[in-house]
């Protein structure tokens, strides 16, 4: 299949990446010419496990290439994807005007039949509107399809979860459209659920908020087993176990950050209430997501009595480990807030270090080159991002580099147990001691 993604960003360039390397041919449509230019010189612009290599390899066979012209992306394929970003406005409702320039751009350089895939996150009935504009901006009455087919990947782990997708949702009711997307998928052998245009729309906001439920649910609990001495590891590995719950994100920290949970969350409640049935259960999703990151400063400060001018290091700003995505990182908000009251943070990140360059956040935390060098002299270690090598670090060196040995495990990634046979003090979310 000849293919074409507009937007070449975390799920563009992994989406197009994986049609390649199953033997489509794919061309790659950004309007950022610096990023096209970067692609295109064999740069990857963003960390991604596996990514650099599934693009050089299809490059080199001349199934991938990268262009700024939307004209050559939909003249010389068949099934056109859209994956630019949908970002919140203030209110939490979702800014599509990326979406609409897009689908006025394709409207006018649309000759022949195409089919027109909706990748980005969207609210329900966003189909309908893109197929309206294309329909009035094309001056030729071209017959076209729009498709909504979500995404579901995760970073971190976008290129496994591309190849191997639990399930791939299709949203039409057009079978000649279907006919190519089944074609598409073919080569991934995963169960195809064909949907109407608005179902498929809506299994994407209610999956992510489903999960981001999750979430919140074991955060809550975290809370009683703080005030109980109960262990939310133990429960949590407890409630998993039962098939019909399964243990996958129910993983008790500082709550869920990133470029899709907020948002997505944000807009489903904005859906609902504008379709005049608000969804409140998600309101508290949200409530708690945020109380974790404030009850977590508080047991800082209590701990600690004072926090303006500590010296506190910070292993992890991602918002999540495996990827140099900073967006929303939870962790960030954490060191601004820390900066706001006054200490002084050393902050270190595996992968992410250029992106929060790039962001200028935290003017105030001094960003160092190894987990060591943030903890030299720190009143405390604060752990922001689950990196699993942060497991594997000298803790023996790091008691005698630190002031006072003081941990505050915000990812619950290390053993409780050992960490006090190191000698630290050490208090982790929902682990049987009780908030200070
Ligand atoms: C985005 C959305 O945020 C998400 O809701 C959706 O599910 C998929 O697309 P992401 O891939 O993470 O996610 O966005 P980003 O990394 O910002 O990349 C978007 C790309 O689109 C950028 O490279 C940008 O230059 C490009 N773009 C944007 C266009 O090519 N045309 C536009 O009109 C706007
Ligand atoms: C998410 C969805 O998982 C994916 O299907 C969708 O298409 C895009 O949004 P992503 O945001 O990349 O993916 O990462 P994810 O692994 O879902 O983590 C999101 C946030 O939740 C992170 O901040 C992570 O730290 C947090 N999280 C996740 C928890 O706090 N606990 C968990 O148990 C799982």
């Amino acid at each position: 299949m000849e293919i074409s993604i507009v937007g070449s960003g975390y799920v563009g360039l992994v989406t197009g990446a994986c049609f390649a390397e199953v033997g489509h041919d794919v061309i790659c449509v950004d309007n950022d010419d610096r990023k096209v230019k970067t692609l295109q010189s064999g740069i990857i612009p963003i960390y991604e496990p596996g990514l650099e290599e599934l693009v050089h390899r299809n490059v080199a066979a001349r199934r991938l290439r990268f262009t700024n012209s939307i004209e050559d992306g939909v003249s010389n394929s068949q099934v056109i994807f859209i994956a630019v970003p949908t970002p919140p406005h203030s209110d939490g409702s979702v800014d599509l005007t990326y979406i609409e320039r897009v689908a006025r751009e394709i409207a006018n350089v649309l000759k022949s039949y195409r089919v027109i895939v909706d990748k980005s996150t969207v609210p329900v009935k966003t189909g309908q509107k893109v197929a309206d504009t294309i329909r009035r901006y094309n001056k030729i009455g071209v017959e076209f399809d729009v498709v909504s087919n979500p995404e579901f990947l995760r970073e971190g782990c976008a290129v496994e979860d591309l190849m191997h997708p639990d399930r791939v949702v299709i949203g039409t009711n057009s079978e000649r459209a279907l006919a190519l997307m089944r074609t598409i998928y073919e080569p991934f052998m995963a169960p195809v659920m064909v949907t109407d245009v608005n179902s498929a729309e809506l299994i994407k906001h209610a999956a992510n908020s489903f999960l981001a439920l999750k979430i919140s649910y074991i955060n809550a609990v975290s809370v009683i087993c703080e005030a109980t001495g109960a262990d939310v590891e133990k429960v949590a590995a407890g409630i998993g176990a039962d098939k019909r719950i399964g243990r996958s994100f129910l993983n008790a920290g500082l709550g869920y950050g990133g470029s899709c949970f907020p948002k997505d969350i944000a807009a489903f409640i904005a859906i609902s209430e504008q379709l005049g049935t608000p969804f409140n259960l998600l309101k508290e999703v949200q409530r708690i997501n945020q109380r974790q990151l404030e009850r977590f400063v508080k047991k800082l400060r209590d701990t600690l009595w004072v926090l303006k001018d500590k010296r506190l290091a910070v292993w992890g700003l991602t918002f999540k480990p495996d990827t140099d995505d900073v967006r929303n990182s939870v962790a960030v908000d954490l060191v601004n807030e820390l900066c706001r009251e006054g200490a002084h943070v050393t902050a270190y990140d595996p992968k992410g270090m250029a992106k929060i360059r790039e962001l200028k956040l935290c003017p105030d935390a001094r960003l160092v080159s190894s987990p060591i060098e943030a903890v030299r002299d720190a009143e405390a270690l604060i752990i922001a991002t689950e990196w699993p090598q942060f497991e594997n670090t000298d803790f023996s060196e790091i008691k005698r580099l630190m002031q006072t040995p003081l941990i505050f495990d915000g990812r619950n990634l290390l053993d409780p147990k050992t960490m006090t046979e190191f000698g630290f003090q050490y208090y982790g979310i929902g682990r049987g001691l009780p908030a200070a």
